[in-house]
């Protein structure tokens, strides 16, 4: 197949993922978009929604009427290709790892943990909805729900 065919990748995929030019290690004969390959042999393990996402969601890339790709060195933070909604509220060392709190299928609170934070839950506060202590506030032009608040003490919040 690769005699007939012009390498798209070259230079975007690395060779240890294409040895000899060989398509068929992730092409089938039906269309160029249906693919097959061990994402977990890279760095990047796709999981939950990602393994349902198409490949061209994350490598491809349409500027201005024209197709980019981009496989190696493609970002893994998840900030680079997700909004990051909560400004630098989570940053450490510059950087938000989602998945402290989040897992892979929606964005709900799946990995997180009141009980970590440094304000535990217990009490009447179980029953108390998260927007009567966590607010929205406009930082940087953009509506965001505070969640560092920095009130830790009873007299903070109570009279
Ligand atoms: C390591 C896996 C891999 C190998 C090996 C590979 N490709 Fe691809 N190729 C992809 C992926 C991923 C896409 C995007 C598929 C999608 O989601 O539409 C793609 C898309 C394409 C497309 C469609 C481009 C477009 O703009 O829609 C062509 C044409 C193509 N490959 C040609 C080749 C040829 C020719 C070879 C062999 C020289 C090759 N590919 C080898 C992964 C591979
Ligand atoms: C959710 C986003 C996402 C999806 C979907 C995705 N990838 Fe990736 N892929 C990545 C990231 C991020 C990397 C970079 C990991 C690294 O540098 O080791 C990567 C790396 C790769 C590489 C290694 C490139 C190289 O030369 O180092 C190949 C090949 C690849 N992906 C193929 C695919 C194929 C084929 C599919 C569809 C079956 C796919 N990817 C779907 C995010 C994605
Ligand atoms: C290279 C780009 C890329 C990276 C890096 C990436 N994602 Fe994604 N992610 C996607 C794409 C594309 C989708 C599918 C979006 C869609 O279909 O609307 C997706 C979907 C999701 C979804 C499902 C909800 C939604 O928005 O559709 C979650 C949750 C998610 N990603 C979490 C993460 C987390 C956590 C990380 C970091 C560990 C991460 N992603 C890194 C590209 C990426
Ligand atoms: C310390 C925990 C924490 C971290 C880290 C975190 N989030 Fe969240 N995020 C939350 C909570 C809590 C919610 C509210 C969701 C709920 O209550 O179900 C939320 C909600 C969201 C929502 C939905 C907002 C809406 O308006 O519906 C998105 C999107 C989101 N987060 C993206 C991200 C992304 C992207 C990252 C990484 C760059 C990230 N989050 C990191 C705790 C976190
Ligand atoms: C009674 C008040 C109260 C209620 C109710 C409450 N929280 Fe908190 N929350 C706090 C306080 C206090 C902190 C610690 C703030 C700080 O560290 O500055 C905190 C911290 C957090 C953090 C920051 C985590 C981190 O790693 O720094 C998140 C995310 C969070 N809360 C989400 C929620 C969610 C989701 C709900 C609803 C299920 C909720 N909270 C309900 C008081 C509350
Ligand atoms: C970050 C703000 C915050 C902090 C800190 C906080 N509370 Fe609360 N607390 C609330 C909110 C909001 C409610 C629900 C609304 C209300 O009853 O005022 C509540 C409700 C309560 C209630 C139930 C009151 C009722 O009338 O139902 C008690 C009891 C309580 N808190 C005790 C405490 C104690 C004790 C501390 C210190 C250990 C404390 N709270 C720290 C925000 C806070």
């Amino acid at each position: 197949m690769y005699q007939c065919h012009d390498n798209i990748h070259e230079g975007f995929i690395s060779e240890k993922y294409m040895p000899e030019n060989n398509c068929a290690l992730c092409h089938g004969n039906e269309n160029w978009g249906s693919v097959t390959f061990d994402h977990n042999n890279t760095t990047f393990q796709l999981i939950g929604k990602h393994l349902r996402t198409e490949c061209r969601s994350c490598h491809f890339e349409i500027r201005e009427g024209k197709t980019y790709q981009q496989f190696s060195n493609l970002d893994t933070k998840c900030a680079s290709c997700h909004d990051n909604v909560h400004g630098n509220q989570f940053e450490e060392s510059g950087i938000t790892d989602c998945k402290r709190c989040h897992g892979f299928e929606r964005w709900d609170r799946s990995n997180f943990n009141h009980d970590n934070t440094r304000f535990k839950l217990e009490g009447a506060h179980l029953n108390v909805n998260c927007n009567e202590c966590h607010k929205a506030e406009v930082v940087d032009g953009k509506s965001t729900i505070i969640y560092k608040i920095g009130k830790l003490t009873c007299a903070d919040c109570h009279q």
